[in-house]
């Protein structure tokens, strides 16, 4: 069974174990080193026309996580000692010169998504939030108006420890596939 001090895990596994975690050890911070994986994975993640249009805000100090917290007033997300901002320009992203789609949105989701990924990978907790309140979370951030936030998450020690599987509500394998 996977912990919190293991090296690293089967992939499939390691998905089956992400889970949104809303609960975190407030007094248990973060490792550096661990930090520094995270973002890397990343870092390495595809993007349309390998523009990378991201930025990852690590936010850590008191000041500031208290300036976020307004912005998705919830107990469980006030006690993560790390969250991560992942963000973006339109005008950093590639755009589609047939009809105009604009690459950004599903840019930072895939880098979103390599960073809880590897959070878990490293016995961390994370939740992907979107039902932030934009304005706030520009303001506290002073992001220029070009920047769009598409999703933060915090980063911590889950109080449910160690990081289990919890039983995965989804679709039915045969409602969501098409064989043909
Ligand atoms: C785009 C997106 C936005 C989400 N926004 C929120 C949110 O604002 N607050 C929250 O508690 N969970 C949020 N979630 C988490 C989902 O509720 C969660 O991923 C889903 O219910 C599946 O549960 P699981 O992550 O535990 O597997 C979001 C997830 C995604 C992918």
């Amino acid at each position: 069974m996977a912990n919190n001090n293991r090296d690293a895990m089967d992939f499939y596994e390691l998905i089956n174990l992400r889970h949104s975690v809303r609960g975190y050890h407030h007094d248990k911070p973060v490792e550096k080193e661990k930090l520094l994986r995270i973002l890397e994975a990343g870092r390495v993640a595809p993007s349309a026309a390998n523009k990378q249009p991201w930025t990852f805000v690590v936010v850590t100090s008191e000041n500031m996580l208290r300036a976020i917290h307004q912005s998705y007033e919830r107990d469980w997300f006030k006690q993560a000692p790390v969250v991560i901002v992942v963000k973006g320009r339109k005008t950093d992203a590639w755009t589609r010169q047939h009809d105009g789609y604009n690459s950004l949105e599903t840019d930072l989701a895939i880098a979103m998504d390599h960073l809880i990924l590897s959070a878990t990978n490293e016995g961390l907790g994370t939740c992907w939030i979107a039902n932030f309140n934009p304005a706030i979370l520009q303001s506290a951030l002073q992001l220029k108006p070009d920047e769009v936030v598409y999703a933060i998450t915090p980063v911590g020690y889950p109080t449910t420890e160690p990081l289990t599987a919890t039983p995965k509500t989804r679709k039915e394998i045969n409602q969501i596939v098409k064989w043909v």
